[in-house]
């Protein structure tokens, strides 16, 4: 039944492929493949068995309009229903699976003053399962779902989460170390920060943009730097594991060959990824200059007594510098940037400081995530600049994907995935990327923040109308379990 369904949708495949994006080599041997989920997207049971409340409970219940009326509160039912999705990972035959700790069902009021025994065990239960059946868990800490109590204090603008932060990560080391061996500190910290405390319309839901966004992830730099610090010190020696923080990106792609455009596109690269991987990856630490000579200019010019961009003192720059064992990337699109005049002096915010236009072109195929057109060749460049911009570093892809409407026969999502490895196999052959994971967002259909239920990333389909909310697998799932099992993207690869 597998072996058939691969047959007739590869076939069709090739016939609507003729545009050069696909490679026919195989991934190394030790490549590895997984796929991710997180906490607040497919758990559920958001109150039950002593879990705490989190930013996300609290916005989506205040604000229930925000996600068209839907919220995590159910989602796929993971907190019940997790052997059966490790059954579905055993099926695909993923040597990883990246899940992220709902810290709030571990610290029901975010502080280890107060340990809910039952979030424990659902996670050791869970990683058991994992190791059991041979997967090896990716463990984030957290995935945009901080604890309210912590929110009622400030929230990620406040220094003191950082020691906050720092108390749960040992916690979370000490428990669940002998068995996870690769570590996330956060995902995708420029979210929560931009979204939740620049433009407002993620949890706490505060517009402070080009304020409240910089202070934000002034803490979270920090706090991951104290937890790497803490593994590093405390654990590494017994535990032997990785740790590092999840990052994403688009790739920027100047709009022509000017000077200006390519200035311009450096400067948003730097002021998107650069702003949390310049002080952790480059070897010099630190904000990259840019941000730190415009916001200053801007922030002069605007009437402040100094820059709105926190500064790291001297000893901070070398206590976060190289804070990694990895480089953890999340991408999904491309934009493309042009130059413009220099935005007029006002209002702050971080559009402002960076000053270009950037823009999709409408040439491109788009998909249900109405920001995320497929352009595979930008995950060959993202990938080539991250390698030339910081030394060379191992790189794993922790997330990737396609969101469609969640029909079965997906052979969308079967474009999107052999296209975009082939990127990744062109990164590593042509341009010498040093690439060891790939990781598919997401195993299942799952809640996707302000999207609600609408955009399926799923390799399963999750039936949500059924009171079982029924997985089933889908095309793509049939062939992700191909790539896995013959290293090779496309229907036969060179040997
Ligand atoms: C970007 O610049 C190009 C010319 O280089 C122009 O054709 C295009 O309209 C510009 N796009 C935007 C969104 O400003
Ligand atoms: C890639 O990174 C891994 C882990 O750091 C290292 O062992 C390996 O030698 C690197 N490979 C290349 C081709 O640089
Ligand atoms: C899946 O969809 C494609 C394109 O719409 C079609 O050619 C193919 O026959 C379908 N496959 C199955 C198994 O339904
Ligand atoms: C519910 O799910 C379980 C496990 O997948 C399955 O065995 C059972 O048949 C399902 N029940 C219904 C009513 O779909």
């Amino acid at each position: 039944m597998k072996l058939i369904l691969f047959y007739c949708f590869v076939l069709g495949f090739l016939s609507r492929n003729t545009n050069g994006d696909l490679a026919n080599k195989k991934f190394p041997e030790n490549f590895r493949f997984g796929v991710a989920t997180a906490a607040y997207q497919i758990e559920g049971a958001w109150n039950e068995d002593g879990k705490g409340e989190n930013v996300w409970d609290r916005f989506l219940h205040e604000n229930p309009f925000m996600a068209g009326y839907q919220n995590g509160d159910v989602a796929c039912d993971s907190y019940h229903k997790y052997l059966e999705d490790v059954q579905l990972l055993k099926y695909l035959g993923v040597n990883h699976y990246r899940f992220s700790l709902s810290w709030s069902r571990i610290l029901p009021t975010g502080y280890v003053n107060q340990v809910n025994q039952a979030g424990v065990d659902y996670y050791k239960n869970l990683i058991s399962a994992l190791v059991e059946n041979g997967i090896e868990p990716f463990v984030t800490l957290v995935h945009f779902d901080l604890p309210q109590p912590l929110q009622d204090i400030g929230g990620w603008p406040n220094p003191q989460l950082a020691d906050y932060f720092a108390d749960y990560a040992r916690l979370a080391f000490t428990l669940f170390g002998d068995d996870v061996k690769n570590w996330m500190t956060f995902n995708e910290p420029k979210q929560p920060c931009q979204y939740g405390h620049g433009y407002g319309y993620f949890p706490p839901g505060y517009a402070t943009d080009g304020i409240g966004d910089y202070l934000c992830a002034h803490t979270i730099i920090k706090a991951h730097a104290r937890a790497y610090h803490i593994y590093d010190e405390e654990f590494r020696s017994q535990q032997n594991g990785r740790i590092s923080i999840v990052l994403d990106t688009y790739w920027y792609e100047p709009s022509s060959d000017s000077d200006e455009d390519k200035e311009a596109a450096e400067r948003q690269r730097q002021f998107t990824f650069g702003w949390f991987a310049n002080p952790i990856y480059h070897p010099d630490g630190n904000y990259p200059q840019v941000m730190i000579d415009r916001i200053a200019e801007r922030s002069k010019q605007e009437g402040f007594s100094k820059s709105r961009l926190p500064e790291f003192t001297t000893d901070e720059i070398e206590y976060i510098k190289g804070t990694y064992d990895f480089l953890s990337l999340n991408t999904y699109s491309t934009y493309l940037v042009n130059w413009t005049e220099e935005y007029p002096i006002g209002n702050p915010s971080w559009d402002a400081d960076i000053s270009v236009t950037t823009y999709q072109d409408p040439s491109w195929i788009g998909s249900t995530s109405p920001t995320l057109d497929i352009v595979p060749w930008g995950m060959q460049k993202v990938l080539s600049w991250i390698d030339q911009t910081y030394n060379h570093p191992e790189i794993f892809i922790s997330e990737n994907g396609y969101a469609d409407n969640g029909d079965l026969n997906d052979s969308q999502r079967i474009d999107f995935l052999s296209q975009y490895l082939s990127n990744v196999l062109l990164a590593i052959f042509d341009d010498g990327v040093n690439v060891t994971g790939y990781t598919v967002w997401s195993l299942i259909d799952n809640f996707e923040w302000l999207l609600g239920y609408t955009a399926k990333y799923g390799l399963y389909q999750v039936d949500f109308d059924s009171p079982n909310l029924t997985r089933t697998i889908k095309e793509s799932g049939e062939y992700y379990n191909n790539v896995i099992v013959t290293k090779c993207p496309v229907d036969t690869c060179e040997d």
